[in-house]
């Protein structure tokens, strides 16, 4: 009886320990799928990208693939945004992103969808006032062209490691810093 108890507790745990491993290889792929792998900026760079970005409390701060939510956190508790916006398409991130958002008591300042932000309705992103995104070129064309039309004149945009395409006149570039092996770029929308 005591083997067969055994037995059971750990095909139990083999088959959590397979499904979980197959649903963070599942989700590494879907990301890469959605044009940026999922690789979160590093925590003891975290502060320094965001304080380039001289955020302010009225500021409604959206992470175009918010990972972990690690981001919208720190804009939120640290920089004191007035409110956070996430979007992410990969189920480990993203439940990894909810579950902290639980135990940080910031459902009221915070929401994340599970969802490609590229296929959102361009009213949503109206009331951003603040985008930070580290993304993949391709991916950073895509989001000029669909989703930061959407933006009102002064919003500001920050990039990380790489640039807004050169065809977007719609930005100016107001500081261009250095964090860690990250180049960090900050614009500003003038029309
Ligand atoms: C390089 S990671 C950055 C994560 C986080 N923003 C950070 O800085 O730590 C890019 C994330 O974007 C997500 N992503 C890529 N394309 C997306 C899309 N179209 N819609 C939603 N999420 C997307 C990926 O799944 C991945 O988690």
């Amino acid at each position: 009886m005591f083997y067969l108890i055994l037995s059971v507790i750990f095909l139990v745990f083999g088959v959590i320990a397979v499904a979980a491993f197959a649903v963070l290889i599942f989700s590494l792929f879907a990301s890469n799928a959605y044009g940026a792998p999922y690789v979160p900026v590093e925590r003891k760079n975290l502060r320094k990208i965001l304080d380039l970005g001289n955020i302010k409390e009225d500021d409604v701060f959206c992470d175009l693939g918010s990972g972990d939510g690690r981001v919208i956190f720190e804009a939120i508790q640290v920089f004191n945004a007035k409110y956070g916006i996430g979007y992410e398409a990969s189920i480990w991130p993203y439940y990894a992103s909810v579950i902290s958002l639980k135990l940080k008591g910031l459902g009221g300042k915070v929401r994340i969808f599970k969802k490609d932000f590229l296929r959102e309705s361009g009213k949503e992103f109206e009331r951003v006032s603040f985008v930070y995104t580290y993304t993949y070129p391709p991916l950073m064309k895509k989001i000029s062209a669909y989703v930061l039309p959407n933006l009102k004149k002064g919003a500001r945009i920050l990039t990380v490691s790489f640039s807004l395409p050169e065809e977007n006149g719609d930005f100016k570039i107001v500081k261009i810093g250095q964090v860690g092996w990250h180049k960090i770029f900050i614009y500003e929308k003038i029309v």
